[in-house]
């Protein structure tokens, strides 16, 4: 078991908080935050209201994407000990949205490996709230893996949000995954992912509130049919669907590293869901890779209404080949569906990336990206060596061989603080900028606060080594720049550039191409 879960898993490990803040004692960090300034300028923008997909440049993995009060709300699983929310009034402006951090988790036992999160709008004893939930653990394993939920200070997606409790069954208290919510006959149930043998295996529990488990976990669905068992035995990241009186559940199957990785259907037949024979499985996948479109391992869904509340859609995760894995390459995808005149869902084929689709009904955004793929970027070069500046995870550091190559690759954007300044973010870490704190350069995601702001603002200056090539000074600590401190890459001042060679560390080359590898 437990190596069937490492095995499932093993390509999604993450650096976690309490390893980096150990580093950021000893290793200076840099960071950056996906906020694309400009549309790539090598393909046309698509028409108002139309975009293409997907909606990120990576980081998109187990998408929750609700509209509600005239914006858009997507959040993915980051993997880290954050939680993160984009917020757009239309749908292609998620591509563009800042990851604003709505929670941070210190305590170890639920501190890490941040996945899958939903956020639903449920009625608390004291009103409604909005119950985010979300997969937690400890950092050193992912076998600690728990269900957790938070619940909103308002009605407002963007939160403040508070840590609310662990959903679990007492009688089960085992690893728990992919936690979501069906509303079905005036009850609340909790659905959620976890091993029994060789089988990870759908649950369905009641809940007395948005936040407790009031019975025992009964089994919904395993691995049966052979498209459900490509790579390991799993059935994850339960979703409800309901439409003119029918319910569904949603879910995916086989392992989410293989491109087989895909979507079946559960049919509610009535009477108590938690009976057995409650749930009839379609004996066929209702939605699956297409080689043609170039999608591969769609997956992982969620549901949400266009803007005038008259068009169906779904979203999901996909890779862009058949080897990319369960990693962050995964993106976020969405489009419409429709349904069989059995009153079943159609959710069609996953559309290829090159295809301009209408955006949902009363959605009139300009795509401000039309194709990741042709996004401009920036390298930084070490003036006078073969260094570039590169991040790994939320660490930064000098580096010549540097792969995957979009770990230095860096988009320059208005200067948060000062528009006429500069700030600088990951072309493959979203939600995280280039800041400083102290003298230590931190990779961070957006508070929305000034002080990070200018925190996360750079003013480009002639270089320290050379007037032709650039150093980057601190917006808010002036004679403060971008540099080498005992071999770590930190804020150093002037009085510390005593060398050609720490001078030519504190002095950069920008060099612009497309994203991703060359
Ligand atoms: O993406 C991280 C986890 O891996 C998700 O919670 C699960 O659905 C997937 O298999």
């Amino acid at each position: 078991m437990k190596i069937a879960r490492i095995l499932r898993i093993m390509p999604y490990l993450r650096l976690r908080r309490s390893a980096r803040w150990l580093l950021l004692l000893t290793v200076a960090l840099a960071s950056s935050r996906m906020v694309y300034a400009q549309p790539a300028s090598t393909t046309p923008t698509p028409a108002p209201g139309t975009f293409r997909n997907p909606l990120n440049a990576s980081n998109g993995p187990d998408p929750w994407l609700t509209y509600n009060n005239g914006s858009y709300y997507l959040a993915t699983t980051t993997g880290s000990s954050e939680l993160v929310m984009r917020k757009s009034p239309t749908l292609a402006g998620l591509k563009v949205a800042a990851a604003v951090r709505i929670y941070q988790e210190t305590d170890p036992s639920r501190c890490c490996n941040m996945w899958a999160p939903e956020f639903h709008l449920l009625d608390g004893p004291d009103g409604q709230h909005w119950y985010y939930y979300y997969t937690a653990g400890t950092s050193d394993t992912l076998d600690n893996q728990r269900s957790y939920v938070l619940e909103s200070a308002g009605t407002d997606p963007m939160g403040p949000y508070t840590y609310k409790g662990r959903l679990f069954d007492p009688a089960a208290d085992v690893w728990a995954i992919d936690g979501s919510v069906l509303q079905l006959n005036n009850q609340l149930y909790f659905l959620f992912s976890s091993w029994t043998g060789p089988n990870q295996t759908l649950y369905i529990a009641p809940m007395s509130n948005p936040w407790t488990i009031s019975g025992p976990r009964v089994e919904l669905s395993h691995s049966e049919y052979a498209w459900e068992k490509s790579g390991l035995n799993v059935n994850e990241g339960p979703e409800a669907l309901q439409h003119n009186g029918k319910t569904f559940i949603i879910y995916s199957a086989s392992y989410c590293a293989t491109p087989d990785y895909k979507l079946g259907m559960l049919t509610y037949t009535g009477g108590d869901p938690l009976r057995p024979g409650a749930w009839q499985k379609s004996p066929a996948p209702v939605f699956e890779r297409s080689d043609q479109n170039g999608v591969y391992g769609p997956g992982h869904n969620g549901f949400f209404k266009s803007p005038d509340g008259t068009e169906d859609w779904i979203v999901y995760h996909a890779n862009a080949s058949p080897t990319d894995g369960c990693t962050d390459l995964r993106t976020t995808r969405a489009q419409k569906f429709t349904w069989n005149a059995d009153g079943t869902p159609n959710f069609g084929v996953p559309v290829s990336t090159s295809t301009v689709i209408n955006a949902p009904s009363g959605d009139m955004g300009i795509d401000p990206i039309p194709d990741f793929t042709q996004m401009r970027v920036t390298r930084f070069k070490v003036f006078s060596n073969t260094q570039y500046i590169r991040h790994k995870d939320v660490y930064v550091r000098l580096d010549s061989s540097i792969d995957p190559r979009a770990d230095s690759q860096f988009q320059v954007v208005p200067g948060l603080a000062d528009p006429s300044a500069i700030s600088i973010v990951s072309a493959n870490l979203p939600g995280h900028y280039l800041r400083h704190q102290g003298n230590l350069l931190i990779l961070d995601t957006s508070d929305g606060s000034a002080a990070f702001n200018s925190d996360a603002t750079w003013q480009r200056r002639p270089g320290v080594a050379d007037a032709s090539a650039t150093s980057y000074e601190s917006y808010n600590l002036p004679d403060s720049f971008i540099g080498l401190k005992f071999g770590v890459l930190a804020l150093v001042t002037t009085t510390n550039l005593n060398t050609d060679k720490q001078r030519a560390s504190a002095t950069f080359t920008e060099e612009t191409e497309t994203l991703g590898q060359h």
